[in-house]
């Protein structure tokens, strides 16, 4: 048994992406640039309309996918395949863009509250060419647990019975959406070969055994290697845990495309300049 300590804790940055919405990015940064297999994590929220009106217009996609996760809000989700639905607070949308994918998400919603957040998970060299899947998950298929010291929602993997609807994946991701109580602690055995992290959204919370600095909110918790996590509220906290097996495969990023080469890079540049990007 290897106990799961902290890494590093890194503050999320300040962004923008799309037609300017706001957003606090920690993957995907000089200081947590690729944790293997994830390649960005961006937590989108805000209360003012005039920070996510704009929303995401027609974009292309290869080689990734995108777990788009929302908490509070409503956004209008469009595809080349296709797809088009609203997602709405609780809901996932699982997107493997393969091949390539342009789509456009923007906001459903003129006023209020928006809160999510979008992970980009690798694919690997053998998967990157393929269809496009898209598959779309209302919140009340999350798995959900609850006892009187936490809730626990998850969107992919298992803690204790209940399991998240993202199965028979390559990295065998686990995302956990957690609210932990006032001084409890939530426990979880992991795979010892994933790499994991914590996105601590408000709260303060004490990881592991070993002394480590004071977490706060909108913060990344880097992880190191183990088996046993154990992760305790000093108060009330809200958290993501993620955590997924490495590809090990060399990447190369231009934008909205990773791939493992530079001159792949360029051909699905060229390909989305000819209108091939899309076709199957
Ligand atoms: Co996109």
């Amino acid at each position: 048994m290897i106990k799961i300590e902290v890494k590093k804790i890194v503050k999320a940055l300040n962004a923008s992406d799309g037609a300017g919405v706001k957003l606090k990015r920690s993957i995907g940064t000089p200081e947590a640039d690729y944790i293997d297999p994830f390649l960005m994590l961006d937590e989108f929220g805000s209360e003012n309309k005039d920070d996510y009106i704009a929303g995401f217009p027609p974009h292309p996609h290869r080689g990734i996918e995108t777990v788009t996760y929302m908490l509070n809000g409503e956004f209008e989700h469009q595809d080349s395949t296709g797809a088009k639905g609203v997602m709405a607070s609780g809901d996932v949308q699982w997107m493997k863009t393969g091949r390539g994918i342009i789509h456009s998400e923007m906001p459903a919603m003129k006023e209020g509250k928006l809160l999510g957040f979008q992970l980009w998970i690798n694919m690997p060299a053998k998967l990157k060419k393929n269809k496009p899947e898209y598959l779309y998950i209302k919140g009340n298929e999350l798995g959900s647990y609850k006892d009187n010291d936490k809730i626990v929602k998850v969107i992919s993997g298992k803690y204790k019975n209940v399991e998240g609807p993202e199965k028979n994946h390559n990295v065998e991701p686990i995302y956990f959406h957690v609210v932990l109580n006032e001084g409890k602690e939530f426990n979880f055995d992991a795979p010892e070969g994933h790499n994991s992290f914590i996105y601590l959204l408000k709260g303060e919370l004490k990881i592991g055994e070993r002394e480590h600095s004071k977490t706060f909110d909108s913060s990344l918790i880097l992880l190191e290697r183990g088996d046993k996590l154990t992760v305790r509220a000093n108060k009330k906290s809200e958290f993501l845990f993620i955590a997924g097996k490495p590809i090990g495969e060399p990447i190369a990023r231009g934008g909205p495309f990773v791939m493992n080469t530079k001159s792949e890079i360029l051909e699905a540049i060229e390909d989305y300049n000819n209108g091939t990007f899309a076709k199957y």
